[in-house]
């Protein structure tokens, strides 16, 4: 049995994610770490809410609510749609939790004591009337291009020109309008980057089985340009972690908060000792995940996210790790994602355009977008959502292909031979067919979850339904009763069986419809099956069973012109 870390990105606290956020990070970690679990592993599965940084201010402004409590209550929401998708992690945390502030405090003094911290000093803005620095995006003005009136310091929305706050013509603040605004000299905090160049590099060379997206984005950050570049790892907010020395007080640094990406990644780590503290557990709980000097160093750690989180995942977290002096644990394998896209665009937070977590669980349980995210997962290129697409595949593989052999084969038992598995007769040359044709496709489905290909995956597991469909249309058990009723009841005992199996391996991808067909079969025996023809006897001569409600619905065509019509717009 392997001890299997797990971690995806951990999304912004400021709003509900769209299904490509989804798709991204948390899903396909679901899916392996589920599949992990039913290997039998050992899996610590962790996410969290990123609460920190300006977009979590800004956001909590435009609510009208104080910073912390509309944190509070958005992290809840996050929670139970998380919940609602089925995400199995271990446990859910917060950025802001104490576990991260002081973790984040101890990083910057190790890096600190260590020599890769830089003080340095910059000329910032200052609003007077607000008593605080302000970043950029704090600082409204006029955009010298376009002449747009509420350009912000960091870009002007309406031409996307990149400014810098003092390009900007009659800047005022953006808090409180005030147009009382000074440069300032002030002291920030940079992780010297640079200095750990080599080592980040060489580390990133031993990497040879990373995927190609992951290891290029990298590459490109360590050499283009100017290479690798020092970053800035304090901001003048009052939302986030203080910026200390440890335990101690960073002269200079009072009034600043650590930068959000900065404590984001050592969430992962403090959200696993917010799990140890949620469920009774000792430090040395979570530290066996961690730390290569208390047990990690059999861990294999794997992280998700989608592309535009690379560098900070291949570089600048690696950087603190490395730069820390201690042996917490470096990623073993990062599975990035390209985007997906929406309907002829892009998905938009900003812009809410697209299908969001709490909007799809509205219209349809979370299999039916499981399945549909999975097997259509951006690996390898960016891919689209489309209606038309979505509405066929799950009709086809869901409805037409498992949906209908669990219920033709149950159903017809009940009629036939009554709700238990039925007795008489022996496999024949068809079934033995079957079974190695299983056994055969089984292994190139797992080969394809311990590699994360997951389209590939889904493509092997809806060839493994589609098999036992085969198998069934060619051996008629409806027809066969008739004259052998015996070999009918083989058949039919042996389809019993095989909708078991399919639960159990389908569990990662469908874990509700698992669930409720474990529950029909009166089955609670998940173990994954091995040999497949033992596989297929679990479930003896005699067993009593119910025939399952309809387990996928089709998705008709009026309810796809009305959804593409309902979420065409932009939600508000
Ligand atoms: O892109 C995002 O949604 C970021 N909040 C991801 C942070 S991942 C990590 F570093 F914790
Ligand atoms: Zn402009």
């Amino acid at each position: 049995m392997a001890r299997i870390l797990i971690t995806s990105a951990i999304p912004y606290i400021n709003g509900i994610k769209h299904l490509g956020n989804l798709v991204g990070s948390q899903l396909p970690a679901d899916l392996y770490a589920r599949y992990m679990r039913g290997r039998g592993h050992e899996v610590m599965f962790i996410c969290a809410t990123d609460e920190h940084g300006t977009p979590a201010e800004l956001a909590a402004a435009k609510a009208g609510k104080p910073v912390e409590v509309y944190c509070t209550e958005m992290h809840e929401i996050q929670k139970d749609i998380a919940a609602g998708f089925r995400l199995s992690f271990d446990h859910f945390g917060r950025s802001s939790s104490a576990r991260n502030h002081k973790l984040t405090q101890h990083f910057a003094g190790r890096l600190a004591d260590n020599g890769f911290i830089e003080e340095v000093s910059e000329r910032q803005v200052f609003s007077v009337a607000d008593n605080r620095f302000l970043p950029d995006r704090y600082i409204e003005g006029t955009c010298p291009n376009c002449g747009y009136d509420k350009a912000r310091g960091d870009q002007c929305e309406n031409c996307t020109k990149q400014l810098d706050p003092t390009d900007l013509i009659n800047p005022r603040s953006a808090i409180s309008g005030s147009t009382d605004l000074e440069v300032r000299e002030t002291k920030h905090l940079y992780l010297r980057q640079r200095a750990l160049k080599d080592e980040i590099e060489a580390w990133i060379d031993s990497k040879t089985d990373w995927p190609v997206l992951t290891t290029s984005i990298a590459k490109k950050w360590l050499h283009d340009g100017d290479g690798l570049q020092d970053r800035g790892i304090t901001r003048d907010l009052h939302w986030g972690v203080p910026v200390r020395k440890g335990d101690a007080p960073w002269p200079g640094m009072e009034s600043k908060v650590f930068y959000v990406w900065f404590d984001a990644p050592i969430e992962y780590i403090a959200c696993t000792a917010e799990w140890a503290d949620a469920n009774g557990k000792t430090d040395a709980d979570w530290e066996r995940w961690w730390r290569t000097d208390k047990g990690a160093d059999d861990v294999r750690y794997v992280q998700f996210m989608g592309k535009d989180n690379v560098p900070f995942h291949t570089l600048s977290f690696p950087a603190t790790i490395m730069g820390s002096r201690e042996p917490w644990k470096l990623v073993d394998y990062i599975k990035s994602f390209n985007y997906l896209n929406y309907d002829g665009g892009q998905f938009s937070t900003s812009q809410g355009r697209g299908v969001f977590m709490d909007q799809a669980l509205s219209i349809l349980p979370a299999d039916y977008w499981r399945w549909w995210l999975l097997s259509h997962a951006p690996e390898n290129s960016d891919s689209e959502f489309t209606w038309e697409n979505f509405q066929a595949s799950v009709n086809k593989d869901l409805a037409d292909v498992l949906g209908n052999l669990i219920s033709r084969v149950t159903k017809f038992c009940r009629a036939k031979f009554g709700e238990t598995v039925p007795e008489g007769g022996t496999l024949g040359e068809r079934e033995q067919a079957l079974i190695a044709e299983l056994q055969e496709r089984l292994a190139a489905y797992e080969a394809c979850m311990e590699a994360m290909e997951i389209r590939k995956a889904a493509t092997e597991l809806r060839a493994i339904w589609v098999a036992g469909n085969e198998y069934l249309q060619s051996a008629a058990p409806w027809t066969v009763v008739k004259t052998e009723p015996e070999r009918a009841q083989a058949m039919i005992r042996l389809s019993l069986n095989l909708i078991r199996l399919y639960a159990v391996i389908s569990r990662p991808f469908i874990p509700d419809a698992a669930a409720s067909t474990m529950a029909s079969l009166n089955c609670d025996d998940w173990t994954w099956p091995g040999d497949v023809a033992a596989a297929l006897s679990v479930l003896p001569a005699g067993h009593a069973f119910t025939t399952p409600e309809v387990l996928f619905r089709k998705i008709t065509d009026e309810e796809r012109v009305d959804w593409q019509t309902r979420f065409a717009g932009v939600r508000t």
